[in-house]
């Protein structure tokens, strides 16, 4: 049996900076350090926390799932997040998600079947991962009182703050997007969901830059993953993954990078199982951006910056973006949700490579869309950020990183719906559509299309094009 004891003081906010460490109370509204500005985790007190003995303790609450907190895929693993009371957690149900072993895409990745795995995070109920931290965010929301939520989104947050805002009835909500880079169906979710949206003339990084200073100057609660408690409810993603997998621990996790939350959120999750024995070893965790959105990859593997023992060279992030501003760069792909170039977790994700012995790598538009179209062909199909984790693993089988033996799960964040006009450009075979949609970001072939077929309205001509014979070959 495990303990419903609450244990309102074993958890606090924490600096992550090594010469820092300020500590701050759980009651705290903060997106940074007070003291020093670097970023902050929920940190624990393990010894005041009825933590059980294996993983498997949490997979038998399936038995009562009638409860809502147990039902929940967050909550389930509720006291490795133990920052609240039970009569304060939000849940609408979120991390209802599947493993599925999928040996076709595993051959088409030269990997050996029954060694990759995909993780559908797609399946929560606003299309996206961002539930997991969305339900952590809400109940920290409502633990301090908070009336208005906000964020800035390149869809999916969104999308997510939007549900849980409408559904629970707890907060009002206020999105910020950019102009024009968001895919429809995630700003269909945000208009029907009630949220009031703000469309910033201007990108993703100035949204999130206005939010957090409007955030800091009236009394909204930012829910982006610079808020911590975010964060938390992202790790249970790897508990998910643990637990579908029978506790075997796999040996690489690949997972897209924008803002680099959920990859931070994963190294965390990975460092706190090893102190507490819950797992016996820690993957490899490879982070993998889109080529025009590449600020982690330039600055790991051209310019050599580390988490330095937990002190990174900010120096080397300070000139970087001191570049991109004087040559006014943007991001800019194709997989619209991590057209990102200022990724607030960084020293979070650098945190989560030292843990994870990771690698950091970048795919290009093309690539994206290729694996994006097999995920299509061989599973539930994924929204074009989502496949960067399948050109990630094709992009590290072929440069020898990954051995075909490696068990691999690739993580797919959001669900194949979100972004359904990329998906019929690069199906259509339309000349116009690709002029428009996929030639600009140099995506010249669309090998893997499955276009649809134009007839007249005539019985034998539909045959024709049916094609049976063609269909069962
Ligand atoms: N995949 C999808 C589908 C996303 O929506 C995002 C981020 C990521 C991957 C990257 O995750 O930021 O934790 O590194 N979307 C954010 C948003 C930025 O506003 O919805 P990350």
């Amino acid at each position: 049996m495990m303990s419903a004891t609450v244990h309102m003081n074993s958890a606090f906010q924490q600096c992550i900076n090594l010469d820092c460490r300020a500590t701050y109370d759980v009651g705290q509204v903060l997106t940074s350090c007070p003291g020093c500005g670097s970023l902050l985790d929920v940190s624990y007190d393990w010894n005041r926390i009825a933590v059980p003995s294996s993983l498997g303790a949490f997979r038998d609450r399936w038995s009562s799932r009638r409860n809502p907190l147990d039902f929940s895929g967050v909550w389930r693993f509720r006291e490795l997040l133990r920052f609240a009371r039970d009569d304060q957690f939000v849940t609408i149900g979120e991390g209802q998600t599947l493993l599925q072993q999928n040996d076709r895409l595993a051959t088409l990745c030269r990997m050996k079947p029954g060694t990759l795995f995909l993780q559908y995070e797609g399946l929560n109920p606003s299309g996206s991962f961002k539930d997991n931290g969305m339900a952590a965010a809400s109940t920290h929301a409502r633990m301090v009182g908070a009336a208005i939520t906000a964020c800035a989104s390149t869809g999916n947050t969104s999308a997510s703050l939007a549900i849980y805002a409408g559904v629970t009835g707890y907060f009002r909500c206020l999105v910020f997007v950019g102009s024009g880079r968001i895919a429809y169906g995630k700003l269909s979710q945000a208009l029907d969901y009630g949220a009031r949206t703000i469309q910033i003339r201007g990108d993703f990084d100035d949204a999130l830059a206005r939010v957090r200073q409007i955030c800091e100057k009236h009394p909204i609660y930012l829910c982006n993953s610079v808020n911590p408690f975010r964060l938390e409810g992202q790790k249970t993603i790897m508990y998910r993954v643990l637990e579908a997998l029978d506790g075997d621990v796999p040996d690489w996790i690949i997972v897209p990078g924008g803002n680099l939350g959920n990859c931070s959120a994963f190294g965390k999750a990975f460092l706190e199982l090893a102190q507490l024995g819950l797992v016996d070893r820690i993957p490899r965790l490879a982070v993998i951006n889109a080529a025009g959105a590449g600020t982690f990859d330039q600055l790991v593997n051209r310019d050599s910056l580390s988490w330095n023992d937990g002190r990174p060279q900010t120096d080397i992030i300070g000139d970087y973006y001191a570049e991109l501003d004087r040559r006014g760069a943007r991001a800019t792909t194709l997989a619209s949700a991590i057209e990102i170039n200022q990724p607030v977790n960084l020293t979070k994700a650098l945190r989560a490579l030292s843990v994870c012995n990771g690698v950091v790598r970048a795919v290009s538009d093309q690539e994206i869309l290729d694996a994006r179209a097999l995920i299509g062909a061989n599973g539930f199909g994924c929204e074009p950020a989502s496949a960067a984790s399948i050109a990630g693993l094709r992009l590290l089988r072929n440069t020898g990183v990954i051995a075909e033996t490696d068990r691999v799960v690739c993580i797919l964040t959001g669900h194949q719906l979100k972004d359904p006009d990329l998906t019929v450009a690069y199906h259509s075979g339309d000349a116009d559509l690709h002029a428009k949609k996929l030639r600009p970001a140099g995506v010249l072939s669309t090998a893997f299309a499955n276009p649809p077929v134009v007839v007249d309205n005539d019985e034998s001509a539909i045959l024709e094009a049916v094609d049976l014979p063609a269909i069962m070959r």
